[in-house]
């Protein structure tokens, strides 16, 4: 969703804020500004709705701003529709003071009535103006910017990351934040914030993730960095282990088509460093196996591509286990009562690290006195932070809204939690164990297999980009991954898609198939892949046209029925999700790519959801 860059350097500023907004453009936006303020307190402000292209068009169409102290956004509307004046950086009405803001800042129409009150006018619709209009307002009155800021974030209710200017300051910049992401970046050539470190990528490695209630002054040389009561701190710099060229296309057309590449790779970086001579080591949980041993319950909760893992986790927990757990979307399970106790676990998954749902997810199953284990791709991200446990994938910087590496990762990290639980609680057989340790060392090599397929996942997607409607029907681990390609195909194709367990097609849905309905049918779980093949011949015999995935083993099951077959490697039943997804994923991308979307930026999506 929204984000933020800001300079505090020694070169002009508006090229470095453009350069990283580009870098944030992946989040979704739907405007975009840049403030900067000259040596001499001269603050200067362009913003214009729209892609960033149309805001370089209009800075080019002017006098440079030129100031080597800057902020830049990128604004997802939600308080005020996107538009030139509703975009930030927001000004307060003297025109001293600018502010760029993420977050949702609640009472904002209380304060902003008051102001109105005392003769402060106000221009957008935006909950953000409010910031600035106090914090001009009190600046007035102190006299002292920062007691200004102290007394702005005391009044305000809500959530925010912000980069604030004042052209009394011209040689600093002002960073606070709660509830809402900011790093701090230190370069040889100035310091930074940024909402998301792959802004920051270019500049440097060195980072401080500011905590909420901190507030940061900056100058080219300094960045000092203090409590909410005004105490000055001593805050640990971390080392981002991403480099700049993983975000970045490197020579493929979409980053949604390397991020599909590049899952070989990603699932041997979350594999790798947790085998130590054929064991599962999860040195992260290490300290806490009695507590592994004593749950009772497992809620694996998240959101879209996410919660599709939990949903592979419960059938793979509950069979590696044998404890009860339930696959649980976030935005439901922090309203709907969850009986969660000290025996429970609560695993939340997330790219991000920063979606909104899930962050309360956890905060509620926290409240309630259960353990919370993350499965996060971003580090030092807010669910990570505040998790009892963290198991990070370490797939490297994703950019396309719609996740491909980080799914599967999500999904080998999860196996490889079962299986170490499993050791602990002593629930595996030897033989199992070592089936499946040996099969997660191989997937890497059987993901490069299926990725040489790209041909037959193009021809099929030239021939079917014309549907306007697509079911996806499987059982079990097929039926969690029906949910997400079905997910893949609507949101960059925008084709009407539904995902059933196929037993229960029978139930309702089955009257919408008809002659030339496509139907992809997932038949790579081998257990159940002859229910399945019964299933198929319930649509084909009704008309429908049949796109089956099947593994070696199953092939010759569905051959006969099926339009067209994509066959995968076969391997153990537990990890075929793994293969499976990815002819979902090429054939998603493929279909897009025929109806000519904006793959990676698809309409009305953000790659970070940060509101309810
Ligand atoms: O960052 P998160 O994993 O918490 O994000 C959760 C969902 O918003 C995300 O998976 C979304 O569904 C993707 N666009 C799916 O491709």
């Amino acid at each position: 969703m929204c984000g933020i860059i800001g300079v505090a350097g020694n070169t002009e500023a508006v090229s470095v804020l453009l350069d990283g907004l580009e870098r944030l453009e992946y989040r979704g936006y739907d405007s975009a500004g840049v403030a900067v303020v000259s040596p001499d307190g001269n603050l200067q402000v362009k913003k214009c709705k729209g892609r960033l292209s149309v805001l370089r068009e209009a800075l080019s169409r002017q006098e440079p701003l030129s100031g080597t102290i800057g902020i830049g956004h990128t604004r997802w509307a939600t308080h005020g529709e996107p538009s030139d004046v509703n975009a930030h950086p927001h000004v307060g009405q003297n025109g001293k003071i600018a502010v760029v803001h993420n977050g949702i800042i609640e009472n904002y129409l209380e304060i902003k009535q008051s102001l109105i009150r005392k003769g402060i006018s106000f221009v957008s619709d935006t909950d953000t103006e409010v910031i600035v209009q106090l914090l001009e307002y009190y600046y007035g009155k102190k006299s002292d910017l920062m007691d200004a800021v102290y007394a702005v974030l005391n009044r305000i209710k809500g959530a925010y990351a912000m980069g604030i200017l004042c052209s009394d300051f011209p040689g600093q910049m002002i960073a606070a934040k709660k509830d809402a992401p900011l790093l701090i970046g230190y370069g040889t050539d100035g310091n930074y914030i940024a909402s998301d470190v792959t802004a920051l990528l270019a500049h440097t490695k060195t980072v401080t993730y500011m905590e909420d209630d901190e507030v940061a002054v900056m100058t080219p040389d300094q960045v000092q960095i203090f409590d909410r009561d005004g105490c000055l701190l001593e805050k640990e710099k971390q080392l981002i282990a991403w480099d700049i060229s993983a975000a970045e296309k490197g020579g493929y057309a979409h980053f949604m088509l390397k991020e599909i590449m590049e899952q070989p790779e990603a699932v041997w970086k979350t594999i790798s460093p947790r085998l130590a001579n054929g064991e599962i080591v999860l040195e992260e949980l290490a300290e806490d196996a009695d507590f592994m041993r004593g749950i009772s319950r497992i809620y694996l909760v998240a959101c879209g591509s996410a919660y599709h893992v939990g949903v592979v986790g419960k059938y793979v927990l509950e069979k590696l286990l044998h404890i009860p757990a339930e696959a649980c979307l976030a935005s439901e399970f922090r309203y709907s009562e969850p009986v969660l106790g000290e025996s429970s676990l609560v695993i939340v998954i997330s790219q991000s690290g920063e979606t909104l749902d899930s962050m309360a997810a956890l905060r509620e199953a926290k409240r309630k006195g259960s353990r919370v284990l993350s499965i996060v791709n971003v580090m030092g991200s807010s669910i990570a932070r505040e998790s009892d446990y963290v198991l990070y994938t370490w797939a490297g910087p994703e950019i396309a809204v719609a996740t491909t590496k980080a799914y599967t990762t999500q999904m080998v990290l999860l196996l490889m939690l079962g299986l170490w639980m499993a050791r602990q609680l002593n629930r595996i057989q030897e033989g199992e164990y070592r089936k499946l340790v040996g099969g997660l060392e191989q997937l890497p090599e059987k993901i490069k297999k299926v990725l040489g397929n790209l041909d037959l996942y193009q021809k099929a997607a030239s021939r079917y980009f014309n549907h306007n409607s697509v079911f996806y029907i499987g059982r079990n681990l097929d039926y969690a991954l029906g949910l997400e390609g079905s997910l893949k195909l609507k949101e960059i194709s925008y084709i009407h898609s539904e995902s059933y367990a196929a037993g229960e097609l029978k139930h309702g849905t089955i009257s919408l198939i008809e002659p030339g309905t496509l139907v992809v049918a997932l038949a790579s779980y081998e257990p159940l892949a002859e229910k399945m093949l019964s299933n198929i011949v319930e649509v084909t015999s009704r008309g429908a046209e049949v796109l089956a995935v099947a593994t070696e083993k199953t092939e010759g099951l569905v051959n006969s029925q099926a339009a067209e077959v994509f066959v995968i490697p076969a391997v153990h039943p537990l990890l075929q999700p793994v293969l499976g997804v990815i002819p979902l994923q090429l054939f998603a991308y493929y279909i897009a790519l025929n109806r000519g979307c904006d793959i990676d930026k698809p309409r009305n999506l953000a790659k970070s959801v940060t509101v309810e």
